[in-house]
């Protein structure tokens, strides 16, 4: 197995790697994802099963909600524009805006593992941002700004902007979805290392009037996406790439869904309850 990192001061390309794991490769491919925040797996052929039990020794793996899932495999979800037997295969246009997996929930994921099956000639790569560069790169005036403080999250408030082909929250799915409040200033659980925590679901910040807090997630979250976080995955066939929802951004980019096939599986590792990082 050999690991060459990406060169943007995060992500690590893998080569070599067959599964199943043995305990030692293992070991060495989760150190390598706490250090580089995510892996990509080139030429990695997995089935479902390989997929899911891969996913699994980062921990246990997350069911969602309303996405298309794989009939056997509820841990594996499918995002697709294909059509089987006449009706929708897969979720579309799910993951178009910047986001960490799971922001909108009381315990976001921790990381997500995304197969590529079918990969359009053009178009639909995947970005990904890194947080902690993020963080590291602030202007003094908005660290001073975010210093322990908390975001609001809202998934009722966002789910027909970010979702606008998708049937409206029912009021049991809000019930289950309501706002949560997250530190703006994360603490990674394994690195202790701090990244700037926003994405598309961060609305305005607690204890702040909301215009303001508004505008300074607009700020905040504008910075997080500066092309000097960010890198473009291109896909190849058979790539996987594993990456940490506690210290990445990422968004899919769209493709001409009327001319080709775009199809992605993804397991998805819960996570823990995001930690405040201490005043510097
Ligand atoms: C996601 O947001 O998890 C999916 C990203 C993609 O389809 O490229």
């Amino acid at each position: 197995m050999d690991l060459q990192p990406i060169g943007r001061g995060f992500g690590c390309e893998v080569f070599g790697l067959s599964v199943p794991l043995v305990e030692s490769e293992f070991a060495r491919i989760r150190q390598a994802w706490f250090d580089h925040s995510f892996l990509v797996f080139r030429d990695l052929r997995m089935s479902p099963e390989q997929h899911v039990a891969f996913t699994r020794r980062f921990g246990a793996l997350h069911i969602m909600e309303r996405e298309f899932k794989l009939p056997d495999h509820p841990e594996v979800m499918v995002i697709a524009n294909e059509e089987r037997d006449g009706k929708p295969f897969g979720s579309r246009r799910v993951g178009l805006g910047w986001h960490s997996d799971g922001e909108d929930k009381r315990i976001p994921n921790a990381g997500s593992f995304l197969h590529g099956i079918t990969i359009p000639p053009e178009g639909g790569d995947t970005l990904f941002a890194d947080m902690y560069a993020a963080y590291e790169a602030l202007p003094e005036r908005l660290r001073r700004a975010i210093q322990g403080r908390r975001a609001r999250f809202s998934r009722i408030d966002m789910h027909h902007v970010h979702y606008p082909d998708l049937p409206a929250l029912t009021e049991a799915e809000k019930r289950d979805r309501p706002d949560v409040f997250h530190p703006l200033v994360r603490l990674h659980p394994h690195t202790s290392r701090r990244s700037l925590y926003v994405g598309r679901w961060a609305r305005d910040i607690e204890g702040l009037p909301p215009d303001e807090g508004r505008a300074l997630i607009e700020e905040l979250f504008t910075f997080a996406q500066s092309e000097a976080f960010t890198y473009r995955h291109r896909w190849r066939r058979y790539d996987a790439v594993l990456w940490d929802n506690r210290c990445m951004l990422h968004r899919a980019m769209g493709f001409d869904e009327e001319r080709y096939v775009r199809h992605m599986r993804r397991t998805t590792i819960e996570g823990d309850i995001p930690l405040m990082a201490p005043p510097e």
